[in-house]
């Protein structure tokens, strides 16, 4: 068949000019980046980017752009950016450049270092061909300025009656951490009155169009824990995309769950998981799985939805996992439990590399130093996200994860028909750290570590023995059968309908078939109505 490509196009912004739910972001898995470090225009000096300099390193909408296919061949099926609106310009603060995104000066405009409009649309689009998603960062709860008595007038929001008036942050005291000023005395963050019904119409009004006209799919957003609570649904409601916080914290889940919800956001990042993980899994480190045990039991029951969280092991703010865990053998194991435990699975740039910086401004490393090498975790994370991206289509999202066993080496898992087991013993081989996994499987049933494509077999009572004699890897494991259509080890991508022989007919595989014919549906029906 052959379709004109205008028409092809027509379709294509047809069936992409859709506002993404929380319901469509469950099944993603996200690549976080900074414009200002991911790609350099052609010619450019790659030697030049210090990130201790905290300098504009060159990085723009276009140089994503130019760079999707490392990002779509490790398997995302969607981006979040740094911010796009305009920054504080003027001489250099004691913090240097505003390379990141975060010094926000006038939300009505686009940051042009980073690119034009038609620079963000072309990215977007593109994106969008690829049927992946663009997650875009705001900062609404601060701008930035160099004195605790700036001039308004440079601002969007241009009368002082529109702030908080300054006081530096009383940690602990809700009133205080929400309405006085982030920042230091250097660079002080003024509070915008997020209480004042002017700057609510205009935030709703703002984010509309911005979501709007850029065809954005859903938002982070940035110091989400600084707004008084009841600002979020209705501004989220404006923004008609999926929103995920960011509320800062640590083990603790109650004071991170309760900004999930109808009276808060959609989605937050979880801090809890990640704090729990480091715990757990960082060598050297407690190696406190207790730790991880905790905070998924409690995030069971307190957070509203925990297929909706973001799951994490660096962002911007924090040291990445490397400089904190040198033995990638830690990295792999955590990872596993963050892409199959509920949750969204996101990547800072720079993951997959083992970069090592410490925290800000030393994890803002630029990538391309990488060569944006299809390095070994690069090709672990891409295992996972062909895994991953293959159970979405299936009914896994919607089935519950439970621990099947904790020991003082790991935890394994069960969500769907997935065991996933993890442990903390790093790379060297031991010996006497079996963990012994009671699964629901019948003994003698065949399974597949996804991870190699070694064949399991379940032994007496429904035990998986794991055990470390080569090396403290992670194991996930899936019964054979069930992988068909995966694409992986050695299955072909497509279901085998014919296949009589077949005995598994599970839920999973019949709703996978449903999910790869409705796009042939929805483009039959277009078809239709565009002829008629
Ligand atoms: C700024 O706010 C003050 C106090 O609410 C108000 O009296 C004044 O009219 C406002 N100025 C402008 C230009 O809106
Ligand atoms: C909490 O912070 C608010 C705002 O700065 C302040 O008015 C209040 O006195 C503080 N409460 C306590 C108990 O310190
Ligand atoms: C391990 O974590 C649990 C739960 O957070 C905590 O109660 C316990 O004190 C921790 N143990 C160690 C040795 O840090
Ligand atoms: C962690 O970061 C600090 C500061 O950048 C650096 O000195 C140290 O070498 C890093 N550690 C590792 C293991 O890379
Ligand atoms: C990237 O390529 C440059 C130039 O060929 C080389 O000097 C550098 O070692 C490479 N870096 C990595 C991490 O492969
Ligand atoms: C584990 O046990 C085997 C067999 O007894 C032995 O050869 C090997 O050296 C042991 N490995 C370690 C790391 O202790």
């Amino acid at each position: 068949m052959y379709f004109p490509a205008a028409l092809l196009s027509l379709f294509a912004s047809f069936y992409s000019a859709r506002a993404a739910t929380a319901e469509q972001w469950r099944g993603r898995s996200i690549y976080q980046l900074i414009t200002d470090r991911f790609a350099l225009p052609e010619g450019a000096n790659p030697n030049a980017c210090d990130p201790g300099k905290q300098d504009f390193c060159g990085g723009t909408w276009k140089t994503i752009r130019e760079n999707l296919d490392y990002i779509e061949n490790a398997g995302f099926t969607a981006i979040w950016i740094s911010p796009i609106n305009q920054n504080y310009e003027g001489p250099r603060s004691a913090y240097g450049e505003p390379y990141h995104g975060y010094w926000i000066q006038d939300i009505s405009q686009l940051n042009d270092r980073f690119g034009t409009a038609d620079d963000l649309k072309a990215l977007i689009n593109d994106l969008h061909s690829r049927d992946m998603y663009i997650m875009v960062d705001v900062v609404v709860n601060n701008v930035m300025a160099t004195s605790t008595t700036p001039d308004y007038s440079k601002y969007f929001f241009k009368n002082a009656s529109m702030y908080h008036s300054y006081c530096p942050i009383q940690w602990g005291n809700t009133t205080s951490e929400q309405n006085c000023w982030l920042g230091d005395d250097k660079v002080p963050l003024p509070d915008v009155d997020t209480t004042n019904p002017t700057v609510v119409a205009q935030y709703g009004d703002w984010i509309q169009n911005l979501v709007k006209e850029y065809d954005i799919d859903g938002l982070r957003i940035d110091a989400a824990k600084h707004v008084q609570m009841d600002f979020w649904p209705q501004f989220c409601a404006k923004a008609g995309v999926f929103c995920m916080g960011e509320v800062f914290g640590g083990l603790e889940v109650d004071p991170i769950a309760q900004y999930q919800g109808p009276q808060a956001l959609d989605s937050v990042l979880n801090f809890p998981m990640y704090s729990a993980l480091v715990e757990g899994f960082a060598i050297p480190g407690p190696g406190n799985i207790t730790a991880v045990s905790t905070v998924f039991e409690q995030s069971r029951s307190k957070f509203k939805d925990t297929g909706l969280l973001g799951n994490f092991l660096e962002n911007q703010d924090v040291s990445r996992w490397h400089n904190i865990s040198v033995d990638p053998q830690s990295l792999y194991n955590a990872m596993v439990l963050n892409w199959m435990m509920d949750g969204i699975p996101i990547i800072y740039y720079g993951q997959e590399q083992l970069f090592s910086g410490a925290a800000d401004p030393y994890n803002r490393e630029p990538l391309w130093t990488s060569n944006y090498t299809e390095s070994d975790t690069y090709k672990f994370i891409k295992a996972l996200n062909q895994f991953r991206n293959f159970l979405v289509k299936t009914d896994w999202l919607e089935q519950e994860t439970h621990i099947l066993t904790t020991s003082p080496y790991g935890i394994a898992v069960m969500k769907g028909q997935v065991i996933s087991v993890a442990t903390n013993i790093g790379s060297p081989p031991r010996n006497n750290t079996n963990i012994a996994v009671p699964s629901p499987y019948d003994p003698s049933s065949e399974m597949t570590n996804v991870l190699t494509c070694q064949q399991w077999v379940v032994g007496s009572e429904g035990y998986l023995d794991v055990e470390y004699t080569k090396g403290g890897t992670p194991v996930i494991l899936m019964p054979r059968s069930s992988l068909e259509g995966s694409g992986l080890c050695g299955n072909s991508l497509t279901q085998n309908a014919g296949n009589s022989d077949r005995q598994v007919s599970s839920a999973g595989t019949l709703s996978s078939l449903r999910m790869s014919l409705l796009p042939l549906a929805t483009f039959l029906l277009f078809w239709t109505f565009y002829l008629l």
